[in-house]
């Protein structure tokens, strides 16, 4: 048995609580990681809306630590090995064996249901009782956890370890959506709809990727600001009337844009702002059916869903931080850490807009 410290939602409205729970220790093919850091992501909230999650569960999915000890059959990390934790995929289906994990046929059941696929778990609280711990086969709201190998990327130990978190969900989110998914080109146009930690990551990325116009759209004024800060060319008020002219007068018809709002007449915008043949990418959890007028697509035009960015994890974190270290990608400086057990504090933050991506730390 693993003795740890975890942030545990027992009700969807209630706080997380810092508390006492034991883990079995790992099977075939997993790992125990000592986490240093963990990001918060809108995705660890949504046990607060979505119906029929089994609580107790810990959450998080944007861990990174060293690895403790390894379970049998895995080959590819040792003890000691610094790793970032990214989702969990079966490695075996046809969307793993082609190169798109983040298609697996199973990847709901391995990552938002809090269970393992047959629906067992491996946690327990002080009382004796089950708790949910598989969250992106990770549950990293943790000091320490146990993690599904295939998860895990490893990276260079003189890297700041408590920050790459991020880089395993919400930042390769962003810049996957870039890079791998809509393939920006140079010279191009995007715009991104919602500045906040994966419309900063898809910035950053088209701005590494030589869009030539990138265009950023929010509410917030503050979040406006760090997009024109890290490459944007313009930025827009979302609330503005006319904002459709404003997006065709800046690009003349945008050859791609990304979603990261989730609401149904920003993506109804987002497409009508296309060039004849641009592609609109959707990443935001929808909020609401997604009701479009089908003249919108006809002119060539293609929406697109994207989960985590279309990312290999184990190609394209490694990708970011040789980004990060040649100064393109300065995802640290989106980052604000918290102690774990300030995580509510951190929620609240992150609701209100006041920081980017928080970063929780153990
Ligand atoms: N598909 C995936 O794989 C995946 C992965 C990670 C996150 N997500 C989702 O992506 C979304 C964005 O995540 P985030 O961490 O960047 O959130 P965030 O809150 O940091 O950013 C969202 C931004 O959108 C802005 N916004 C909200 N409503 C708007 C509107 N009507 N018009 C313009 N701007 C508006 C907000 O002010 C905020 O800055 C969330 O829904 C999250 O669940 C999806
Ligand atoms: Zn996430
Ligand atoms: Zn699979």
């Amino acid at each position: 048995m693993i003795q740890t410290t975890a942030a545990v939602l027992r009700e969807p409205k209630g706080p997380f609580t810092i508390e006492a729970i034991t883990l079995d220790e790992p099977g075939p093919g997993e790992v125990v990681v000592r986490i240093a850091g963990v990001g918060l992501c809108h995705t660890d909230l949504l046990p607060r809306v979505a119906e029929g999650l089994p609580l107790p569960l810990v959450c998080g999915h944007e861990g990174s630590g060293a690895v403790v000890a390894v379970g049998d059959g895995v080959t590819e990390l040792e003890v000691g090995d610094h790793v970032v934790i990214s989702f969990d995929s079966c490695g075996s289906c046809r969307s793993c064996e082609s190169g798109r994990p983040a298609y697996c046929a199973t990847f709901f059941p391995r990552n938002l249901s809090g269970r393992r696929v047959d629906g067992g778990t491996n946690a327990k609280d002080a009382a004796g009782e089950d708790v949910s711990a598989r969250w992106f086969g990770q549950s990293t709201f943790a000091a320490v956890t146990v993690v599904t190998a295939r998860n895990a990327v490893k990276v260079d130990k003189g890297l700041p370890l408590h920050l790459l978190g991020p880089l395993g969900c919400g930042f390769q989110t962003g810049a996957g959506a870039v890079l791998e998914s809509l393939r920006v080109e140079p010279g191009s146009s995007i715009i991104v709809f919602g500045a906040g930690a994966v419309g900063l990551a898809a910035i950053l990325a088209a701005k590494a990727a030589r869009a030539e116009t990138i265009v950023a759209v929010d509410l917030n004024p503050g979040r406006l600001e760090l997009a024109a800060k890290y490459g944007a060319t313009h930025t827009f008020d979302g609330g503005a009337v006319d904002l459709g002219d404003l997006l065709r007068q800046a690009t003349q018809g945008a050859d791609y844009a990304v979603d990261t709002t989730g609401v149904p007449t920003v993506i109804r915008i987002a497409i009508d702002a296309l060039h004849p043949g641009g592609v609109c990418g959707l990443i935001g959890a929808l909020r609401g059916d997604l009701i479009i007028d089908p003249t919108l697509l006809a002119v060539g035009r293609t929406l697109k869903g994207i989960v985590e960015g279309d990312a290999v994890p184990q190609q394209l974190i490694p990708r970011l931080i040789e980004l990060w270290q040649a100064g393109e990608f300065p995802f640290d400086e989106l980052i604000r850490t918290f102690p774990l057990a300030e995580i509510n504090d951190a929620e609240e933050a992150m609701r209100r807009g006041d920081v980017v991506k928080p970063v929780l730390i153990p």
